[in-house]
């Protein structure tokens, strides 16, 4: 594939699985429990309301984890595109995450959009405000903006809508390329973007360690570590 020709207007899908070399565990390759829960089961409004202790103890270990790691040569490959490609000259770039960890911000990438929510994020169900959090939800802290005490994790759980997507779908539609990486293709809607990117005319590239349930659907795959794929893909878009 011509690396370059005729590509202006970028949408990026990053998984967990960009983040697996950063010592952040995937979903879906083990037995994606957490203290014998399934995550499927704690990351819920149900589970929030039958035992917000329990699920606020899940996202202070997911906060500290996401703390404790660094960003790897993907998240770092992924920032060098970012700044090499800037509005207008050479055209738009949107780096979609599913994950909730800051490590592509951590790696210097700007244009950043958290469709699942943020580790580091807490959301006042009271007044709506969201303020950056680093210490534990446990103890019912009270909102730094209204008081109450009614913080809950900034995360877009299972049945609820994720963030972002006006702007996603605008960005696809303009899309010239289509990337997906260290994403199974298991949830939707993010499963759906390679089809929607492939529909306004998009060329669709899969950068993942195995084949995904969309792999059909792209372009061309490439099987790796994505610490060796996305450097060696970011190096054809902008060389060097
Ligand atoms: N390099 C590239 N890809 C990798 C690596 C790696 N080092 N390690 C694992 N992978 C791939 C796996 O092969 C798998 O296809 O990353 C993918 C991770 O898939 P999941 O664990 O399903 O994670 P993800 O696709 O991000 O899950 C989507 O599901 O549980 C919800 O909200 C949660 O955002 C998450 C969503």
């Amino acid at each position: 594939m011509g690396a370059m020709d005729g590509i202006r207007n970028i949408v990026i899908l990053t998984g967990a699985g960009i983040s697996a070399e950063s010592g952040l565990r995937t979903f879906r390759a083990e037995d994606g429990l957490w203290e014998d829960h399934r995550v499927e089961d704690v990351a819920t409004p149900q589970a929030f309301r039958r035992d917000p202790q329990l699920v606020q103890r899940f996202y202070d270990a997911r906060r500290a984890g996401v703390r404790a790691a660094r960003p790897n040569p993907a998240h770092a490959a992924l920032a060098r595109l970012d700044r090499a490609w800037p509005p207008g000259e050479r055209g738009e770039l949107l780096i979609v995450t599913q994950n909730i960890d800051d490590l592509h911000e951590r790696a210097g990438a700007a244009r950043v959009l958290h469709m699942h929510g943020e580790a580091l994020s807490a959301w006042c169900t009271a007044c709506d405000a969201r303020h950056g959090w680093t210490d534990t939800l446990l103890d019912s802290p009270p909102c730094p903006a209204c008081s109450a005490r009614s913080l809950r994790p900034d995360i877009v759980w299972f049945g609820e809508m994720p963030y972002g997507m006006d702007r996603i779908f605008a960005a696809l539609a303009r899309a010239d390329m289509f990337v997906s990486i260290g994403t199974s293709g298991a949830v939707y809607p993010a499963a759906g973007f390679v089809q929607q990117a492939k529909s306004h005319g998009a060329r669709t590239l899969e950068l993942n360690l195995e084949r995904s349930q969309g792999s059909a659907w792209f372009d061309e795959s490439r099987l790796g570590p994505a610490s060796e794929l996305v450097p060696e893909w970011v190096a054809e878009m902008i060389g060097g």
